[in-house]
């Protein structure tokens, strides 16, 4: 197969609707649909879909992750491409986008890039049920904390994003859980997914959008494929969906 180079810097996103940003999501997946193997995301992505992730990011003012993330992987909002950096301030955007993480616990690796470095502006999504001790905890990283009421959490993240930090466009970075959340919120605009050419082969191991409840045919989330483009170098393929209203 001829090998076709996807170019995601390019494309454009509706605007943002009043009370929340818009809200795209990106994920890799295995051809058999898991997006872990040995506890984080790694060996799953090609280099170009790494690359795809980064372009997305271009368009962003913020991007986010679930705490579980965080703690698996790590998490930034850098680009990794100078060019990338130039592209966002040529459109009058910061550098980069702001990273954000959401955390109930308030049980954060605060050793992490995430927290240490100063190259990108962050902000930590902390549930008012968090442990105080926790929260001291994090502010004394210097990272910006935004304290949300227990319950309402998402909404009033999203609510804040777009009010307080004048965010339009939000790219999630996974993991399942906000994923999930976000999608029964019917909060999520568009869902980038890139589909590896591997199998990973588990029962354990997760969906790229998962709930801990049964789901039903009546709640399906209905998507409308925009683009997908086979990269015969890879094996990958790079899914945009729009989710119908
Ligand atoms: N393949 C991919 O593209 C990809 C992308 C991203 C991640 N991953 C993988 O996914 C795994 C992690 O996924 P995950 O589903 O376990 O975790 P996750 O979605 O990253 O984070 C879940 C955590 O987010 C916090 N959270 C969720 N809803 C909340 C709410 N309403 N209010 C406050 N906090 C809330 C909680 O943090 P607390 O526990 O702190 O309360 C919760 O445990 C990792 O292994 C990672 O490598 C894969």
């Amino acid at each position: 197969m001829e090998p076709l180079v996807p170019d995601y810097t390019s494309i454009t996103f509706p605007a943002a609707p009043a009370d929340r940003p818009y809200v795209i999501v990106n994920m890799v997946s295995s051809a058999d649909g898991r997006v872990t193997v040995e506890g984080t995301e790694r060996g799953l992505g090609s280099a170009r879909d790494q690359r795809l992730m980064r372009e997305l990011r271009v368009h962003a003012d913020v991007t986010l992750n679930g705490a579980g993330t965080l703690r698996a992987s790590g998490t930034s909002s850098r680009l990794g491409d100078p060019l990338l950096e130039d592209l966002r301030e040529r459109r009058g955007l910061p550098r980069m986008p702001i990273a954000s993480v959401l955390s109930r616990s308030g049980d954060l690796p605060l050793d992490r890039l995430f927290f240490t470095a100063r190259d990108f502006d962050a902000i930590v999504y902390l549930s008012d049920a968090a442990p105080p001790e926790r929260l001291r905890a994090v502010e004394a990283t210097g990272r910006r904390v935004a304290l949300l009421p227990a319950g309402d959490e998402m909404p009033a993240m999203l609510r804040h994003m777009r009010h307080e930090l004048s965010a339009g466009l939000l790219l999630v970075e996974g993991g399942p859980k906000i994923n999930g959340e976000l999608f029964d919120l019917d909060a999520v605009d568009e869902f980038f997914l890139t589909l590896g050419g591997v199998i990973v082969n588990g029962n354990v191991l997760k969906p790229p959008v998962e709930r801990d409840r049964p789901p039903s045919i009546a709640t399906l989330t209905q998507l409308e494929l925009v683009s997908a483009i086979p990269n015969g170098e890879t094996n990958e393929v790079y899914l945009r969906y729009r989710v119908r209203r």
